[in-house]
């Protein structure tokens, strides 16, 4: 064996050995800061240390995750946090959900990965668990594991059923950063970069603004431009938690059935009860042709999403070929059963519930930070525990996440874009964990109104 073989050998046994431990003692939590944050920079990206404020402003010690137990989780320093941003929506459950843990350590013990020549059971229970609790007809789900891959077959079924090349979206949209997902992005930011994307036309118009989509649908008509579907989310979730009016869905379900395009809802971080009803359409009791699935799909343990359709258009994912569109490792038997576990334990608690009278609560409380902090703070939108608190000044929303990591609050909140910062901790966070957060958001607020 060569030398860097055997290096790599000795380094992934010293590696293992940690992994096997559940808290480490200090030393240990030190020498492993030191090399994730060496590994990070020297073998994955320099820049998300520089960028990410969780890192840089933690000086030394950089905070380093290790654990987590419902709404909170711990650094290897052993420093707790309550997690307010909950993996951008992946935490609807929490950290290491007992249910979901269990399911999938049962199904690892006899099944870890399918065959994929044979049946494996626990993907088509989880389809049709999809088809019992999806709006609609939906009824046949496709399985990957991120959320973009699910808007990627999302678009491509849309394609083939409607033999059609053309899709309407939205500005400021997120759809995920593979090169079909990124195309439907309404941000140059991501979009801009790597240059042409997908090949077909794709028309970015005002999210919430129902007269823009149909005016599209019928230029694209009137001169003959062929839309395949129109995909939106629910409700934006990275662009800072943006609620569309009332009229909004209904008028887009309507406008698409009468031009004969598909309505893709982009459920990735809307879905599974997080904006207070299980699927974000819901809100508008509107039932589109296409759904896609991730984030807290897999329960915060596995990387599981879908994409779900009615058996009318998924006809052309099973005839002629029905191997139009496969992949070798995702909807395994370890993600279907914490997808399994996950929706049992939402519908049995009835998340969606939780997360309206939560985020009531919440948004309740952030509106009397308003009253009191109006040089600083703006508004706050959104719905269930999908928060956005928007700031006058990005830099004032930059001390304010950056305040909050320090007082052990973590929210989502960008360097360069601060201007909004969202709040989606997971669903069965606690009253005292809520409040908590908005007792240090004021002592973060008090700090920056005095150095004003
Ligand atoms: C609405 C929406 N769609 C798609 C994605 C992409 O998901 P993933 O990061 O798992 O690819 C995200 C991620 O934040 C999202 O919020």
């Amino acid at each position: 064996m060569g030398s860097e073989f055997k290096q790599a050998v000795q380094y992934s046994e010293r590696w293992l050995d940690i992994i096997k431990q559940k808290n480490v003692p200090e030393e240990v939590g030190k020498w492993i800061i030191e090399e994730s944050q060496y590994n990070f920079a020297e073998h994955f990206n320099k820049g998300w240390l520089e960028y990410r404020k969780s890192v840089t402003e933690a000086g030394d010690w950089a905070m380093t995750e290790w654990t987590g137990n419902g709404a909170c989780f711990h650094d290897v320093l052993g420093r707790e946090f309550i997690d307010c941003l909950g993996g951008y929506g992946m935490m609807d459950l929490g950290w290491g959900h007992p249910e979901v843990i269990a399911a999938v350590k049962a199904q690892l013990d006899h099944t870890p990965m399918p065959s994929q020549e044979l049946i494996d059971p626990l993907r088509g229970v989880l389809a049709r668990l999809l088809a019992m609790i999806l709006p609609g007809d939906i009824k046949y789900s496709f399985f990957c594991a991120s959320g973009t891959e699910a808007n990627e077959g999302a678009i491509k079924l849309a394609k083939m059923y409607t033999k059609k090349s053309g899709f309407i979206t939205a500005l400021k949209g997120f759809h995920g950063k593979t090169m079909g997902s990124l195309s439907m992005m309404g941000k140059s930011d991501y979009r801009q970069p790597p240059g042409i994307l997908y090949g077909g036309p794709v028309y970015h118009v005002p999210f919430g603004d129902a007269d823009a989509v149909e005016r599209q649908l019928d230029i694209c008509d009137k001169v003959g431009v062929d839309i395949a579907a129109v995909i939106m989310e629910p409700i934006q979730g990275e662009a800072g938690a943006i609620v569309p009016p009332d009229d909004f869905w209904p008028r887009i379900r309507e406008a698409t059935r009468h031009y004969g395009v598909l309505l893709i809802a982009d459920e990735v971080q809307t879905g599974m009860g997080r904006t207070g009803k299980m699927w974000g359409v819901d809100h508008w009791d509107v039932k589109p042709d296409i759904i896609a699935l991730a984030k807290s799909l897999g329960g915060g343990v596995m990387p599981i999403s879908a994409f779900c359709s009615t058996e009318e258009i998924w006809q052309v994912m099973m005839y002629p070929n029905p191997f139009i569109h496969t992949t070798t490792t995702g909807g395994g038997a370890l993600a279907c059963s914490a997808a399994i576990a996950a929706i049992n334990v939402t519908l049995r608690e009835r998340l969606w519930e939780t997360a309206a009278q939560k985020g009531d609560y919440m948004m309740g409380r952030l509106k009397e930070l308003i009253e009191r902090y109006p040089g600083i703070m703006k508004n706050v939108t959104g719905k269930g525990l999908l928060i956005g608190m928007h700031f006058h000044d990005g830099h004032d929303g930059y001390k304010v996440a950056a305040g909050l990591f320090k007082r052990g609050v973590l929210v989502a909140g960008t360097l360069i874009s601060a201007n909004t910062i969202r709040i989606e901790p997971p669903l069965i966070i606690s009253y005292a964990d809520l409040d908590a957060v908005v007792d240090r958001l004021e002592d973060t607020l008090k700090e920056i109104a005095q150095e004003k």
